[in-house]
């Protein structure tokens, strides 16, 4: 038995093994399903799919062994930079989003959805961000919405988008606002894309250089994720092309009118010299003017009138004037049978608004620069409700159909440009294609065809006492 038992122990040895060899992988495959398992769950559905916010940047983590680049289905949604895992939520919608193993080729698969921030409802995705991997190339852009640490600047927005500037000319700043308000540091970078074509200062000043276009931009200092971009057209009146031909030929005809009109605000002050109603003005003789101080607000003939010359109580706060909302409208709705799209886009300024602007501007660009083109604080017709920029305030607008259509027919509406070209000596402004002053149809038309400024109309002066 004992032989048997024996012998039958020596003949189970095979069977015996293979069956250790079986319980042996069977752990194994245990253990890896239960790995597999265990990374599954580390890589489940749920984890697939996320949502965002429009404005949102996420850093995406895929769980692959190597590095690994991601694309999305929507760059529209969601928008990836170039060799990066950084996600920006672009605009509402579903993208998908794949995760590409560099080495294995490997891949994770996320749906995100992307939803409307439902602060900021509409929200445009406007400015550009950078991202730290690829500084040079990666452009993305974001909104004033994008989830930061408090205190940190999320978002820029400028006065203008796009400026036209002489060779040599300085442009006039523009105005930066950094959001949140109370964000901690708001220094500002200024860099230009092409120096050979426009400079840009510390403060922001731009300045032409040479023929061409560049983009200037100004990137949040705390959060240089964010910046804002200003696309400059840089022109050099001195080549020869139409485009400046008929820019002289309009500097031409206006200097004339200048020449004349230095010594019509010259007399004006003294003498009243000029007409009301004929483009003949100076040399006839023109009433003195009747003015009058009511509440601390200046008439002039019965016209209200705020220059350098007149100013404003602070707190005159009148809100845009009802009937200037309405003549604007009317000439909105007439310009767009024309395919003209007009808009405001400044109209009433308080006295407050007005010192901020100016504050700025006095501090980037130094008084006297300043006061060629920003009224002090109680000097601006925008704190009268009389006065509104339109469409754009900036010198990029001059030129353009739409003021072109302006210029031709503001009067018909009501509206004077208030500041025309080449009459700064009168006005005391420099030239603003976009601001126009609400008179009412009747003097808008007698201003329009007398050719003069309503400085040179009433024979008043726009100069400050000191
Ligand atoms: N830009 C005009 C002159 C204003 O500041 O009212
Ligand atoms: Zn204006």
């Amino acid at each position: 038995m004992a032989n048997t038992k024996e012998s039958k122990s020596g003949g189970m040895s095979l069977p015996l093994f293979l069956l250790v060899l079986i319980a042996l992988a069977g752990i194994a495959a245990g253990v890896w399903l239960v790995y597999k398992k265990k990374a599954d769950v580390g890589r489940n559905e749920k984890k697939y799919t996320f949502t965002m916010q429009v404005g949102d940047q996420k850093t995406l983590e895929a769980l692959l062994e190597h590095d690994y680049t991601c694309a999305s289905s929507a760059e529209g949604v969601v928008y990836i930079a170039p060799g990066t895992n950084l996600l920006l939520a672009k605009a509402a919608g579903e993208a998908t989003v794949i995760a590409k193993d560099s080495v294995t080729g490997a891949s994770e698969t996320f749906v995100v959805t992307v939803v409307e921030n439902p602060d900021h409802p509409g929200a445009t995705v406007r400015h550009t961000v950078t991202t730290e991997v690829t500084t040079t190339t990666t452009e993305l852009t974001t909104t004033e919405t994008t989830t930061v640490p408090a205190g940190v600047v999320s978002g820029i927005t400028l006065s203008y988008y796009s400026a036209n500037v002489k060779v040599g000319e300085v442009h006039p700043y523009a105005l930066v606002t950094m959001t949140p308000a109370d964000a901690t540091d708001k220094s500002e970078l200024w860099t230009t894309s092409d120096d050979k074509v426009a400079t840009v200062d510390k403060a922001g000043r731009i300045t032409g250089v040479g023929a061409g276009k560049c983009m200037i931009r100004v990137t949040s200092v705390s959060n240089p994720f964010v910046f804002a971009e200003i696309e400059v057209n840089v022109v050099d009146p001195n080549a020869t092309s139409s485009a400046s031909e008929s820019a002289s030929s309009t500097t031409t005809a206006t200097e004339t009118t200048t020449a004349s009109g230095e010594s019509a605000a010259d007399s004006g002050a003294s003498s009243q010299t000029g007409t009301t109603a004929s483009s003949g003005g100076a040399g006839q003789n023109q009433p003195k003017p009747t003015i009058e101080v009511r509440n601390g607000i200046t008439y002039v003939n019965g016209i209200l009138i705020v220059n350098k010359t007149y100013s404003l109580p602070a707190n005159y706060n009148p809100g845009l004037d009802k009937n200037a909302q309405a003549a604007f409208n009317e000439m909105q709705a007439a310009a767009a049978k024309e395919k003209i799209s007009l808009n405001i886009c400044s109209g009433f300024r308080s006295y407050t608004t007005q010192k901020a602007l100016y504050d700025r501007y006095c501090a980037r660009d130094g008084k006297a620069e300043a006061d060629r083109y920003s009224a002090r604080p109680g000097h601006s017709e925008h704190q009268s409700g009389l006065g509104m920029d339109i469409n754009r305030a900036s010198s990029s607008f001059n030129g353009t159909k739409e003021a072109k259509w302006l210029a031709a027919n503001c009067w018909k509406y009501g509206f004077i440009i208030r500041y025309p070209e080449g009459k700064e000596s009168i006005t005391g402004y420099m030239y603003e294609s976009w601001h126009v002053r609400y008179l009412g149809k009747d003097l808008a038309k007698k201003v329009y065809d007398s050719g003069l400024t309503l400085e040179e109309y009433l024979g008043i002066t726009s100069k400050y006492a000191n």
